[in-house]
This record gives C-alpha cells, structure tokens and sequence, in this order.
C-alpha cells in the first residue's frame, strides 16, 4: 500500500513515518515539494504519485496562529484540505483528514459528545476545520474525517513535538514552577502512540466523520492532579519540594461563562474496527504512558 502524508515533518507525521516505515510505501513530501495551498501543485504532484491512501495531516495546528492569520487559516486550513480531497479523489485514493475536537468548544451540552450534534465552534480554527469537513464530504462520500483530541508525547529526536500536556507538566516539575488547570473543562487528552498505531485501521471504515482519540470524564485539573499523582509513585524523589497537590493548581474562573466541554463519546468509531482495537480512556493512557516512560 502506498501512504502520501502531507505534513510528514509534523508532530503527528513524524511519529507515523517513524512507526511505519517498514510495514508500508510511504511518499512524504516536504512543505516545498507539496504547498498543499497550491492547487496545481497538488495536482501535479499526486497524479504522479498515484497513491492508495492520502493521509491529509498538514494544517496550521496552533489554534492561536489561526486567530491572529484568519486568511492564512482559510487558505491552509480550508482550501488545502480541499485541494487534497478533490485530488485524492481523482485517482481514487482513500482520504483521511485531520479534524480537532475543537469543533465542539461552543456546545454547552455535557458529557461525551457524538458525532451526531449539533456543533458550534467558536475560533477560527475549529470554524475552518468544520467547513474543511463539509467541502471534503461533498466530493468524497468515502473520505475519513477524523476528530483529534489534544495528544501527547514526549520530546524525541528528529521529531517535532509542541507544547503538550505530559511535557508542559514535566516542564513544571523540572523548574518547580506550579501550573494551573481549568476545572470548569473537560477534554480527550490521548497518547499520540495510540493515533499512530489505530490510524492504518481507519483505511479500510466507512466514509464518514468519526471522534478520534480518549474517552475523558474528568476535568482537566483533575487529569493534570491524577497524572502527577502518578508521576510521584513512579519518581517520588521529583515531588521532594512541591507536591502533586502543590504543583497542580485549580483555576475554577476560567471559562466562567459555560463549562467547556470538548469530550468526545467515541463508540462510532469503535463500533467498527475490530473488537481489540480501541483507544484507552485519558486516564488509562497516561498511567501507560508513565510505565513505559522515562520522563
Ligand atoms: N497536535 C495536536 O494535538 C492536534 C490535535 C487535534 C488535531 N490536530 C490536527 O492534526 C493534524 C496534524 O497536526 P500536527 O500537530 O502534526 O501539526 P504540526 O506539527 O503543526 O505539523 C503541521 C505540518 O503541516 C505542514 N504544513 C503547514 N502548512 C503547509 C502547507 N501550506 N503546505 C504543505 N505543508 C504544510 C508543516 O510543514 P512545515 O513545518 O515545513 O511548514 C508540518 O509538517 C493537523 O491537521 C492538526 O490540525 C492536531
């Protein structure tokens, strides 16, 4: 199977060429070699290519960046996904893009969300990730669009790795510097190992727009808490000056006009791939992560 990935060099991309490079023909790109805003040159280079599977993940990921640059957004964000859509199309590959659960950030409706409701995003870039769902759903029934959470992982070499919730954490405990978290939030928080590794199951679904990452019902601060907490089991010569307790803050005023709930129910996905294949629950994952990590 031949895998075209845009936005190969990013922190998603990196870690699925990395995991995959052995097991599939991988074309990748570089942002010079395919400006995905370009229409003619995607054209031009995916007719060559002529792959089986366009794993669309190049994007303007910071959401503050979108904000600040709304056209820019559009341009990369919108009309890049579409270029690739319409494309991928045409020589009959299978699309998977990348949408962000940021899409649900207006809903005031609690619990998991499906992807059935009614969704009202509230910043440029969850507004132009919607939009990118609809346009791709109207050239392509069978395209895959997929609804990421906030992921993480730590720093490695020769990967990109933003800012992110277990690095932001260890950053604190490295410094002794105490972070707040949100308690009127809930949200997915998922180990970006368990993306890659669930991403070549989504090959073969039914087209469709799909929730894709952890299960969450705590709020955020208690996440960050129960993760220290862990960390402090695993390394409790790190917690010697600050507690977890100390360490991770409450701020019960952000977010003061409606709770924000982007947590995502994630039982279309699951429903059809197969019964071993499912994402851990955030906080399944981040005691998984913290076994197998040094960090
Ligand atoms: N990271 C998360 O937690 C998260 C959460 C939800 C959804 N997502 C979505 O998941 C996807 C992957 O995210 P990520 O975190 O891997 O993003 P990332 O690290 O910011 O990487 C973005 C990639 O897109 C490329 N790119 C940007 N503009 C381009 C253009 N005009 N033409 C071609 N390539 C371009 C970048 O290349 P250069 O650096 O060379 O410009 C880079 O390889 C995105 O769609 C993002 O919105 C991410």
């Amino acid at each position: 199977m031949k895998i075209l990935i845009t936005g190969a060099t990013g922190f998603v991309g990196s870690r699925f060429v990395a995991r995959w490079k052995n097991e599939y023909t991988l074309l990748t790109p570089s942002h010079a070699e395919l400006p995905i805003d370009n229409a003619e040159a995607v054209l031009r280079y995916v007719s060559e290519a002529r792959p089986d599977v366009v794993l669309h993940l190049a994007a303007i990921s910071n959401t503050w960046h979108c904000e600040q640059h709304p056209e820019e957004s559009k341009q990369i964000n919108v009309m890049g996904a579409l270029h690739m859509a319409q494309v991928a199309k045409a020589v009959d590959a299978k699309f998977i893009f990348f949408s962000s659960d940021q899409i649900y950030n207006g809903n005031e409706e609690l619990g998991g969300l499906p992807e059935s409701i009614a969704v009202k995003p509230e910043n440029v870039y969850g507004y132009d990730k919607l939009e990118a769902e609809h346009l791709i759903a109207v050239q392509d029934a069978e395209a895959i669009m997929l609804r990421a959470t906030w992921m993480y992982d730590a720093e490695r070499e020769n990967m990109r790795t933003h800012p992110n919730f277990v690095v932001n954490i260890a950053n604190a405990l490295r410094t002794q510097t105490p972070l707040t978290f949100a308690t009127r939030e809930y949200r997915g928080i998922t180990d970006i190992r368990e993306v890659v590794e669930i991403l070549p199951h989504c090959f073969k679904i039914p087209g469709g727009i799909y929730n894709f990452g952890a299960e969450n019902t705590l709020n955020t601060y208690e996440t960050a808490l129960a993760y220290a907490r862990l960390l402090q089991r695993k390394k409790p010569d790190a917690f010697t000056i600050l507690t977890p307790e100390q360490l991770i803050l409450a701020d019960p005023e952000r977010f003061s006009t409606h709770i924000r709930n982007i947590s995502i129910d994630m039982q279309k996905l699951h429903a059809v791939l197969p019964h071993n294949v499912r994402f851990s629950t955030t906080l399944k994952g981040l005691e998984k992560f913290v076994e197998r990590e040094y960090i």
